[in-house]
Order: structure tokens, then C-alpha cells, then sequence
């Protein structure tokens, strides 16, 4: 799980941007791709140092490779977030490899569409160990981590259905409901340590959870007729949020969210008047 930590030349850099992240470390679950790859741009263009926390040993290889040609010390690490142990193991060799941990984004995130009926308690289970409870745990074991460097940054991954239900997703609306929540609770609780923690809200990116409803016909038109932004999200949409609410710009920011969705969730309809 140990790998080598190239102390590059944007680690060395110094600045007074209020964005900056030279010299800290982020832990990004499921950083191997789609928003949680899209965030770990965004901190690494800014200086962090990237550890990858995911399951496939493919995709974290690719995406370290990526994140390393930026300039910056990446590693992955095979982890389940379900996994207790797992996560007590990746713990201890992100530490030794980079020192510590500043920053963690709790992004891994599991959807598996259904109607309510259709459910078994398995798949119940599922989409709330990886989507809540992981979310919790790895919030929890990292703590003592982020209040031995003075302070840090917790950001979770909620959804447009934090705010909206959805009739065909309602374990993973339930869960994503939760985060919001469980985010202000932390902020509460670990105010005084300064840590802050805060909840980004995607609305519809193009990602691979997504590709199914992309295929649903009709589905990303009505979407789109919706958006006031008029197209649907990209990972890259994650790059400038992630760094705010990693750095200390967002350092009087704690315990709310952000929607990151073109303004879906702001918007009723979108229609004009008639012309007379
Ligand atoms: N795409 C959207 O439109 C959208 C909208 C709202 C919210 N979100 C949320 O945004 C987050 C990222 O979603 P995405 O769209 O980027 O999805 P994605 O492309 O499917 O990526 C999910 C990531 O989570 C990792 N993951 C899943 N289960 C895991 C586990 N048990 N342990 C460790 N890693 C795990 C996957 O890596 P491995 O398979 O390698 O483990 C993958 O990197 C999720 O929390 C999702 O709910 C997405």
C-alpha cells in the first residue's frame, strides 16, 4: 500500500493565494474518476498532494499518473469504504507516506435505481454503508489526523435529491438527505478544532453513475430543458468548489452546502411569456 512521495517542485512553491494548497495532503475517495477525479484536479492545480482512495486498481493507476503530471506527489491506495479496516489501513500508509492529512473529501458514492417496491434489504444496506455510513466512518477515523495539523477540511458529496426527492432513487435520496446533516452536525462538533466542514450538492454530470439515465430516451432532453445553464455538468465543474472549500478562503465557512447543478434545483420551470 506504501509508495514513494516525490517532493516536486510545486511542493516547494510558496504564495499568498488565499487558494492555495501547497504542502497539504487530500484524501479523496473514489478520486479515480468522474467528480471525485474532477475535485482532485482542483486541489492539485492549487498545490495539495492527492491520496486516492477507490477499488479499482486501474483507474487509481491512471488517474495518479494524471494528477502526478500536474506537478504534484500522488498515490492511490485499494480501498473499500465499506470496509472498517480498509480504511484503519489506508489511514496509516497515507500518513506515512505524506505526514498527515489536511483535507478529505468523502466523495465514493453508490446508486442503484429502483422503485421503492422493487428493494431488498441487501441492496438497502449497500447504498447506505458506502453513501452514509463509510461517509461517517472515514470522517470519524481521519479526525484525529486533521486536529494534529492545527486544523482542516472535510467536504462531502450530497446531491440534487439532498433537497428533491426521486421516486426511483430513494435509499440513495434518503442517504445523500442524511449527509447534509451529518455535515452540520460535524461542523458543530469539530468547530473548536478548526476543521470546517461543508457539503457540495452535483446536480446532473456526465459521469458513469450517470450513464444509464443518459440512455433513458427523452430523459436528457427533459433535463436539459430544465437547466438553466443549458447543458448538463462536467467533473471539471468540481474543480473551483472543491479548492474554496479546501482552502483557507473558506475558513468562516462551515456546516452548509453549495449546489453545483446549472441552477436545476433553483428553478421551477423554464418557459417565456408569449409574445403578444
Ligand atoms: N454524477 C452525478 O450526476 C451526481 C449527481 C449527484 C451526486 N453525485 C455524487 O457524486 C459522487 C461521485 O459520483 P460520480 O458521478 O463521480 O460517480 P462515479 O463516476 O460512479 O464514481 C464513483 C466513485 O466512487 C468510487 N467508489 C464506489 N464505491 C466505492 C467503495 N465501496 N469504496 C471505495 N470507492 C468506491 C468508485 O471507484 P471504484 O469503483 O474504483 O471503487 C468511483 O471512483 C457520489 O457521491 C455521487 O453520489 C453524482
Amino acid at each position: 500500500m506504501h509508495c514513494i512521495v516525490l517532493w516536486t517542485q510545486a511542493n516547494l512553491l510558496t504564495s499568498n493565494s488565499l487558494f492555495d494548497l501547497t504542502g497539504k495532503t487530500a484524501v479523496i475517495t473514489g478520486g479515480n474518476g468522474g467528480i471525485g477525479l474532477g475535485c482532485a484536479r482542483g486541489l492539485a492545480k492549487s498545490g495539495a498532494n492527492i491520496a486516492i482512495w477507490a477499488r479499482d486498481n486501474d483507474k487509481n493507476a491512471a488517474a495518479t499518473k494524471e494528477l502526478q503530471a500536474l506537478g504534484v506527489s500522488a498515490c492511490s491506495y485499494l480501498v473499500d469504504v465499506t470496509s472498517r479496516q480498509d480504511i484503519e489501513n489506508a489511514i496509516a500508509a497515507t500518513v506515512s507516506d505524506f505526514g498527515g492529512v489536511d483535507i478529505l473529501i468523502a466523495n465514493a458514492g453508490l446508486n442503484i435505481r429502483m422503485r421503492p417496491e422493487e428493494y431488498s434489504e441487501e441492496i438497502v444496506d449497500q447504498i447506505i454503508d458506502v453513501n452514509l455510513k463509510a461517509v461517517f466512518t472515514c470522517s470519524q477515523l481521519l479526525y484525529p489526523e486533521l486536529k494534529k495539523r492545527g486544523g482542516g477540511k472535510i467536504i462531502l458529496i450530497g446531491s440534487l435529491t439532498s433537497v428533491q426527492g426521486f421516486g426511483v432513487a430513494p435509499i440513495y435520496s434518503a442517504t445523500k438527505g442524511a449527509v447534509v446533516q451529518l455535515g452540520k452536525s460535524l461542523a458543530a462538533a469539530w468547530g473548536a478544532d478548526n476543521i470546517q466542514v461543508n457539503t457540495i450538492l452535483p446536480g446532473w454530470i456526465t459521469t458513469e453513475m450517470t450513464s444509464v439515465t443518459r440512455a433513458i430516451p427523452g430523459l436528457p432532453e427533459h433535463i436539459l430543458s430544465r437547466t438553466p445553464a443549458g447543458r448538463w455538468g462536467s467533473p471539471g465543474d468540481f474543480e473551483g468548489i472543491a479548492n474554496f472549500f479546501a482552502s483557507t478562503a473558506s475558513d468562516f465557512v462551515t456546516g452548509t452546502s453549495i449546489q453545483i447543478d446549472g441552477g436545476f434545483t433553483s428553478t421551477l420551470a423554464l418557459f417565456d411569456l408569449p409574445k403578444d
